[in-house]
């Protein structure tokens, strides 16, 4: 059985999704603060919180856990900036609680959901792994420490893990059944949706005084559905191989805000009006990642590259959020 921490989440959800379509027994724990019970349609789901070790100690007594993918954690990077706390608090000793806990009932497989904003400001694109990781936030800072974490304990508990380093996750799964759904809503992709669907009158550009060549930030969007694919290929490597490693995830191209408004606009038909607007603090100019290592070591293939394909999900399940979930 794989515990899902944060299933009722963006990624999470997906992953649990395709790890049931595999044939894999989960349980997701999720506390809900900003998960959706709804977005729990596979396995078991446990309503809960890491802060909980005792609840966490019952959890690995009931169910045969055998591997842990862990994705519960705060994900807002200027909230980050204003309340570090929050951060540290449930990224860093949460998930303290967690390996804890399986280190007592000898749990030895970890994947853990990390970011390229572990790397900070890059100093060359696209940016591969060995890559000098500065993070400029806290939110960035509390995952590059478990990242640390998880090498001092992989060398003397025997635990094996895979820390993944997501891009900008993106789209939605292709059956239309789960997708993006933040409160509040902070992503590019679907403020761009909430123009064009009606609820927002313009989307406001941060920054078009970028060094790049329309002016607008560049970023690798990474659909949600790959992802959830390199986390079954990370699992499926530490079963057989048995080594801890690292992994970015990215498709290796990058696009501009201004190509990410014209693509809605293409998709959806719809005019988008855009502001142009002041810059976002802590917003690198370009952020692509090279997923090679992920490529030729996990055999990794993400197959909805184009970003029309991203697109085109995110605003078929754009749709049905708000026909069927916040109504
Ligand atoms: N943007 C706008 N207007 C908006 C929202 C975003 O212009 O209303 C721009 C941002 O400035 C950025 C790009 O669109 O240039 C993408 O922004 P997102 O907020 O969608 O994504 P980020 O790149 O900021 O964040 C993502 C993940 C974070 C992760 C970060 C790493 O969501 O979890 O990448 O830098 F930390």
């Amino acid at each position: 059985m794989i515990l899902i921490t944060g299933g009722a989440g963006y990624i999470g959800s997906h992953v649990n999704k395709k790890l049931y379509k595999k044939g894999y027994e989960t349980v997701v724990l999720d506390n809900l603060i900003y998960g959706h019970r709804e977005f729990v349609k596979w396995g078991e789901f446990i309503l809960g919180d890491l802060e909980d070790t005792n609840l966490l100690r019952l959890v690995f007594k009931k169910y045969p856990i055998k591997a842990v993918m862990h994705f519960s954690a705060f994900a807002y990077v200027g909230e980050s900036v204003k309340d570090p706390q929050k951060y540290y608090l449930n990224n860093v000793k949460n998930t303290l609680n967690l390996l804890q806990v399986m280190l007592e009932n000898n749990v030895k497989y970890f994947i853990f959901s990390s970011t390229c904003a572990t790397y900070g400001v890059p100093e060359k694109i696209p940016i591969p792994e060995n890559h000098p990781q500065n993070p400029i936030n806290p939110y960035g800072k509390s995952k590059l420490m478990v990242e640390k974490i998880l090498e001092d304990y992989s060398k003397v508990y025997g635990l094996k893990y895979v820390s993944l380093r997501y891009f900008n996750a993106a789209g939605a799964d292709p059956d239309c059944e789960i997708g993006e759904w933040h409160e509040p809503e902070t992503h590019l992709i679907p403020l761009v949706l909430d123009v064009a669907i009606g609820k927002n009158e313009a989307i406001k550009i941060f920054g078009a005084d970028y060094p790049t060549p329309d002016g607008t930030c560049i970023r690798d969007y990474i659909h949600v559905t790959d992802l959830a694919n390199a986390h079954i290929l990370a699992l499926e490597y530490l079963f057989k191989e048995g080594k801890s490693d690292v992994f970015n995830l990215g498709n290796g191209n990058g696009f501009s805000v201004k190509q990410v408004i014209q693509t809605v606009e293409d998709i959806t038909k719809r005019k988008i009006n855009f502001i142009e607007w002041e810059r976002r603090p802590g917003d690198p100019p370009v952020l692509v990642g090279s997923s090679e290592k992920a490529r030729r070591v996990l055999r990794w293939e993400p197959r909805y590259y184009e970003l029309s394909v991203v697109i085109g999900t995110a605003w078929e399940w754009h749709n049905k959020l708000y026909r069927d979930f916040k109504k």
